[in-house]
């Protein structure tokens, strides 16, 4: 497949970085996954916003306007063929002598790869997903979305271990975010989420779901959530660019509510299914 690596368009296979490059050394770089349905990028300008604050957030400057990036996804659909698919970008710091401080008048390396996009199934959203609680050990800027993702990785491996799909991430016994996703609880027909803030990675998600809620005559309130509330949750979902939004149906190995997906899950979902046709 066909990659853009600054400013070039190179097979895969020779797209080449060099080993000092910061991203490698140092994790120094942040990166941005923009879905896409029938070629057809979705919520482009948000995941483009975020890209933008990400870049702001660690003072990494590129020479690529709104409109570069967007002539890059769509060249990459292009030539990719693809239908639905990922467009993954990423950039870092560049390659410098191995030094933490940053390095002067380095350029940033720029890369972009589309694959494809398996959506989630209709097992997987009958019959939702299973999680379980750990404690979030990840660092106070969440909210900045860095290739930097041990904390991340070790605890996708946690859900693994666990044999489950996922986890939620709890930090000082409050609900902060799972590995790669966004959670999402239902008491009382009530829709609540964390609150924007550094603790969890905004998605692009979280916003278009605030819409959806509205739209729906859903009542949505971004509150902190107690590691009790969960427990004592009516319906628990989650959200992101690969897994749409999908029902938690069960907890620590207990059913959420009927342990069936519930009915604020549903009308979400119609809303999600609308909004991607
Ligand atoms: N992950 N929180 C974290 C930690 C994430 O990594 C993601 C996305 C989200 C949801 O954001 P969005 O709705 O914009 O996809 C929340 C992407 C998909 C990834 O790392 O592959």
């Amino acid at each position: 497949s066909i990659v853009y690596l600054n400013g070039d368009y190179v097979r895969l296979g020779d797209a080449k970085i060099s080993v000092l490059d910061r991203g490698f050394i140092f994790g120094d770089g942040i990166y941005d996954v923009v879905p896409a349905y029938e070629g057809k990028p979705f919520r482009m300008n948000g995941h483009l916003a975020r890209l933008e604050r990400s870049l702001a957030a660690i003072d990494i400057k590129v020479d690529l306007k709104r409109a570069d990036w967007e002539r890059i996804v769509h060249d990459l659909i292009g030539r990719s063929g693809l239908g639905d698919c990922m467009v993954y970008i990423q950039v870092t710091r560049g390659v410098a002598k191995r030094d933490h401080a940053f390095p002067k008048g380095v350029a940033p390396t720029i890369f972009c790869m589309v694959s494809p996009f398996v959506r989630p199934g209709a097992q997987v959203r009958e019959q939702g997903m299973s999680v379980v609680s750990m404690t979030d050990m990840r660092w106070l800027r969440c909210e900045i979305k860095s290739v930097s993702l041990l904390g991340n990785v070790l605890a996708k491996q946690h859900a693994v271990d666990n044999g489950v799909d996922e986890v939620i991430q709890f930090r000082d016994g409050y609900m902060s975010e799972g590995s790669s996703c966004n959670i999402w609880m239902v008491k009382d027909g009530v829709l609540l989420a964390p609150p924007r803030s550094n603790l969890i990675l905004e998605g692009i998600r979280y916003g278009l779901l605030e819409e959806l809620a509205e739209a729906a005559g859903i009542p949505f309130n971004a509150r902190p959530i107690s590691q009790q509330e969960v427990d004592q949750a009516d319906e628990l979902m989650l959200s992101s660019a690969t897994k749409e939004l999908l029902p938690i149906t069960t907890y620590n190995g207990k059913p959420v509510g009927s342990g069936k997906p519930g009915p604020v899950y549903a009308k979400l979902r119609e809303g999600y299914d609308r909004a991607i046709a």
